[in-house]
């Protein structure tokens, strides 16, 4: 488990240098075409297709966010032959899904990894993708709806799905994986925490940033969808029926304060994932469920807008846990052995 504090880089002292370019400060990205049909509101694009709210928006801010967050979950494991996944699904996959696929990065890599695989990605939303690979699928749905692919797949991936699911449904997701995997075939999940944390305590008490983790949390379980899939998927994957469930732990540093190489990158590139994703991580949160009532716009511009300084303070060395489980569905010989087992302790 990786639960080392991260160490300071002791030179990064100043919010200028090759860490915090300029054009960071400047990231009004303006929404989208209007191709896409979706729903408009306080200025960000939501998903129509399903007709319960997700609280994240689809528009090209949140797109340019996925992006990031893709680049910082490679670079932390950038020393592993496959830094994209981790289930020993073998050299020749035929059939691989990502479920909440975003803006299908994850899902055009490991196509590219592996390009005698069909890879499918499914959304809610259509990803802004104007090249794919041949063998890549991109397709719009909702995964709570029954699903129709044929084939059973030898790896389902999921990754920062915290707040799409209440708890039975959650329960139907991992149910359906089980059932739409091959024998021997593996989940696998990948999931943060919004909370910030800090092992140096150099995070004031009375910061927003220290606050903002279980602010959000909060308002999630106000609206019956928890944040909390990072503590809670490893349970529900082995509850579903999965065997050799493994977890690896990781911190995600936010900005460019450590020291190690790859932790600086880390958290350079999570500081511009958090840069452009807090206000859609939490205007809609705070506009439906901020208590004792609901926040309006303008205050979230404003929260958001003191995050951003604070997130910007080279002296805060602050991360986010982050966790990956990967576990796989029992071959039907070990099901009639464990079987056997339950009939002959029953004797
Ligand atoms: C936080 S994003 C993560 C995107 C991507 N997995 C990544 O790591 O970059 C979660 C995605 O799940 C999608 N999603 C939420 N509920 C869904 C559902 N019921 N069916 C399909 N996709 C869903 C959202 O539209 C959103 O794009």
């Amino acid at each position: 488990m990786d639960d080392q504090p991260i160490v300071v880089d002791p030179d990064l002292y100043a919010t200028e240098g090759p860490y915090y370019p300029e054009d960071w400060q400047s990231e009004t990205t303006s929404i989208g075409s209007s191709i896409y049909r979706g729903l408009m509101e306080n200025g960000r694009r939501y998903q129509s297709l399903r007709n319960e709210e997700y609280l994240v928006p689809s528009d090209d801010q949140m797109f340019e966010t996925y992006e990031a967050g893709h680049l910082v979950a490679l670079i932390l494991d950038s020393e592993r032959e496959n830094p994209l996944f981790r289930s020993p699904v073998g050299r020749d996959p035929k059939h691989i899904l990502d479920l909440g696929t975003g803006k299908g990065v994850w899902a055009i890599d490991v196509a590219d990894m592996f390009p005698d695989a069909t890879v499918r990605g499914v959304d809610l939303f259509p990803p802004p993708v104007s090249w794919m690979p041949p063998n890549c699928v991109l397709e719009v749905d909702d995964a709570l709806q029954q699903w129709t692919w044929r084939e059973p797949f030898d790896l389902i991936h999921m990754r920062i799905m915290i707040g799409s699911f209440n708890e039975p449904e959650w329960e139907q997701i991992y149910k359906r994986c089980y059932d739409n995997l091959i024998p021997g075939g593996w989940i696998e999940q990948v999931e943060a925490s919004p909370v910030i944390q800090c092992d140096d305590g150099s995070l004031p008490a009375s910061s927003i940033l220290n606050t903002w983790g279980d602010y959000t949390m909060e308002c999630a379980k106000r609206f019956g969808r928890e944040l909390n899939a990072i503590d809670t998927m490893s349970d529900s994957i082995h509850k579903a029926g999965f065997v050799d469930v493994h977890e690896k732990e990781y911190k995600w540093p936010i900005g460019p304060w450590p020291r190690d190489k790859k932790y600086k990158e880390a958290g350079t590139v999570n500081f511009q994932h958090w840069l452009s994703g807090m206000e859609g991580w939490c205007m809609w949160l705070l506009t439906k469920y901020g208590s004792p009532e609901p926040w309006t716009k303008e205050e979230v511009h404003v929260y958001v807008a003191k995050m951003r300084k604070e997130l910007k303070d080279p002296s805060y060395h602050t991360y986010q846990r982050a966790r990956r489980v990967w576990a796989r569905k029992p071959r039907p010989d070990e099901l009639a052995s464990a079987e056997k087992n339950i009939k002959v302790e029953k004797q």
